[in-house]
């Protein structure tokens, strides 16, 4: 039997599923440290995680490793120049989580702009004394703009929601969009700049790469309306979240809602004192259903990806499909 690592706590039934196939090495503590990844990794064919940074160290350290499966879409932990140098397959999870993630852009969204955090935690204080036609005033949805950074599949979704409350949608994407995608959201192409300059709630969606590094600076922000809202449900790093801090606290912008951070679980500790943002621990895509069909995707990814099971050597999701048939280098 071929033997893997599930570097992760996942649902034990797919753990299951996996031991049909696998001598299964299965991390159910804490996240593994690269040490701990590296030295568990060694002896494996392949492998099943969950943002765990795997690159060239790991990959040398594991000379039988052929597949990484990430339970995720993201996939900004494999360093892709070490895995095609080492003829290794990387896989994601694209697709079953948009819906989810679409639906929570818009919660993370509408809580900065009607403050319902904020409000929330100052009646949780004990705070709410009377009636106020000045409590909370936030920024409406309906019928305001709303621009779209990155318009992949989960842009998409977020977009079409757009329809309902009668919004406007401009969007910015490295390449225009396919005509009839664009008319059927109803959406129009704009450089970034423009996009910030006219959008009154700017949602991030797009991956995280090098050149997407702090995308949006003080720069950026500077460009905003100051009844605008922020939010960002695609990766840390993507805002530079320093500035997005002065910002807020100048009100250079109204609100932000923020579900990923540079450098997580270890957010910038300013964030927590600013109280014109939203903050989730990275729960996008935290559906029961939509969080099972990651891990079952991820595992089919694995299975078939290793030349096992009903789709083998066929995996739905690879990332660098040119190595699948290629010896391990
Ligand atoms: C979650 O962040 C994902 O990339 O799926």
């Amino acid at each position: 039997m071929q033997k893997i690592l599930v570097a992760r706590p996942i649902f034990p039934d797919v753990i299951e599923r996996l031991k049909q196939y696998f001598d299964v090495d299965w991390n159910q503590g804490d996240v593994l440290s690269a040490d701990e990844l590296t030295r568990r990794l060694a002896d494996k064919d392949g492998a099943l995680t969950a943002g765990d940074p795997v690159g060239a160290a790991e990959l040398a350290a594991a000379p039988r490793l052929r597949v990484v499966a990430n339970m995720a879409v993201g996939y900004n932990n494999f360093d892709m120049a070490a895995f095609n140098a080492a003829n290794v397959l990387g896989t994601n999870t694209p697709d079953v989580l948009n819906e989810s993630t679409a639906d929570f852009g818009w919660a993370l969204m509408m809580a900065a702009a009607r403050r319902i955090t904020e409000s929330e935690h100052w009646l949780r204080a004990g705070q709410w004394q009377k009636w106020a036609y000045d409590a909370f005033l936030g920024s409406d949805l309906h019928g305001s703009t709303l621009g779209v950074i990155g318009m992949g599949r989960i842009g998409q979704a977020l977009a079409r929601r757009a329809k309902g409350f009668n919004m406007q949608v401009i969007y910015h994407n490295r390449s225009r969009v396919a005509p009839e995608i664009e008319a059927e959201l109803n959406a129009e192409y704009a450089s970034k700049q423009d996009l910030l300059r006219r959008a009154d709630h700017v949602v991030l969606v797009l991956p995280y790469t090098k050149e997407n590094h702090h995308t949006i600076g003080a720069a950026e922000l500077a460009l905003m309306k100051p009844t605008a809202t922020l939010t960002n449900i695609a990766r840390g790093g993507i805002v530079d979240d320093v500035a997005l801090v002065e910002a807020l606290r100048s009100k250079q912008i109204a609100a932000a809602g923020l579900d990923v951070f540079e450098g997580e679980p270890n957010l910038n500790q300013d964030l927590l004192s600013v109280p014109n943002v939203v903050l989730t621990p990275h729960i996008a895509s935290a559906t029961e259903a939509t969080r099972r069909a990651m891990a079952n995707l991820a595992a089919d990814n694995l299975i078939a990806g290793l030349g096992e099971g009903p789709r083998a050597g066929r995996p739905l999701n690879p990332v660098n499909p040119d190595v699948i048939g290629k010896a391990r280098s």
